[in-house]
């Protein structure tokens, strides 16, 4: 039996840092072996909202890339692509937009919230009203079923399901209904207790090096009900706990009586962390650096997987234009 297709995709907003792999990143790595996936590197997405500032886009790209092969994305297993490489998928996108009322555009939540969100930004542009849509041509373009995702992203998933009712309404069946397959993304949270994010500077990265792990560990937030060290702590409260739990839950299980108990101190607690996150990341570190210092074979992994999507993206265009009328083939 063939594997079933899935689809996902990230923006290139640069080096990842532990949120991603917790979140994102190690479920692709585990669905790498069950389906047949394609990973996007939604660089045409990163555009709607940073399109009046670019520049950092390529390198992102670049930096990202790095982390996703050296976490364990296999390039002889999944197709790692650049959207913008598969210009297809571009049309793919008009195409759609030919159907999608604006009111399922202008009513999606996260629509709304980013307008809110991103003020400063100028980003009441067609092409970021259009963000589902480009989307939904991303999954709908390789005949995706299933879409892993977070939370955040369902309703652009019933938005793309939406789309593709219309579409198979309007033309004929063609598309299947894609499904999300939701992905939990475990909370971690950043150096200053909130959600570990780029855009609140409280992330550690998958590329930091020693000394910046260092310096995040040792001025993070902990228990803000523990001012002194014989103040006994809360570590479900702790963001350095948090941590702690993710990456060692045996060791955490004995912090736990020794932090509540105020035998064990932040301090020391931290330096715990540090050398763990030290550990856990250092392999990883080295293939990074490896991998860094071979531009040639990373394009040559963008240059195989952007042709592996185009050939299925060719053909599914084909037959969308043909449904709707156009010279498809
Ligand atoms: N919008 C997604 C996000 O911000 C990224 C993305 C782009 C995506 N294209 C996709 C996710 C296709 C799933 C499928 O996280
Ligand atoms: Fe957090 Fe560790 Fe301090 Fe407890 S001892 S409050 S878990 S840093």
């Amino acid at each position: 039996m063939s594997k079933k297709r899935i689809l996902s995709g990230m923006r290139p907003t640069g080096k990842l840092h532990l949120g991603h792999l917790a979140g994102a990143l190690s479920n692709w790595i585990r669905f790498q072996e069950e389906y047949d996936c394609f990973y996007e590197i939604a660089d045409l997405h990163a555009l709607t909202t940073d399109y009046q500032n670019p520049s950092g886009i390529r390198d992102n790209i670049r930096e990202m890339l790095l982390d996703f092969l050296a976490f364990g994305l296999d390039p002889e297993k999944a197709t790692i692509f650049i959207q913008s490489k598969v210009p297809e998928i571009s049309e793919m996108h008009l195409l759609l937009s030919m159907i999608t009322p604006l009111g399922w555009l202008e009513r999606c939540p996260t629509y709304k919230e980013q307008l809110a969100q991103l003020a400063d930004r100028e980003i009441t542009n067609y092409g970021f009203l259009g963000y589902p849509v480009l989307q939904t041509a991303d999954i709908i373009s390789f005949k995706a079923v299933r879409v892993p995702v977070g939370e955040d992203q369902v309703p652009h998933l019933e938005l793309a399901r939406e789309i593709v009712r219309r579409f198979n309404f309007l033309y004929g069946e063609l598309f299947p209904e894609p499904e999300a397959i939701l992905t939990v993304n475990p909370k971690l949270l950043g150096t200053d207790g909130r959600k570990m994010s780029k855009s609140y500077g409280n992330a550690i990265l998958l590329a930091d090096t020693p000394e910046e792990i260092r310096q995040k560990t040792a001025t993070m937030f902990t228990d803000p009900l523990r001012p002194y060290r014989k103040d006994p702590g809360h570590p479900d409260a702790c963001p350095v706990f948090g941590l702690l739990q993710m990456y060692r839950p045996e060791e955490s299980a004995a912090v736990r009586p020794a932090c509540t108990s105020a035998q064990l101190g932040c301090s020391d607690c931290k330096k715990k962390l540090t050398e763990i996150l030290l550990e856990f990341l250092s392999p990883y570190q080295r293939k990074r650096e490896e991998l860094a210092r071979e531009p040639g074979r990373l394009q040559e992994i963008l240059d195989r997987g952007n042709r592996r999507a185009r050939e299925i993206v060719n053909d599914v265009l084909a037959e969308a234009k043909t449904k709707m009328g156009l010279y498809g083939y």
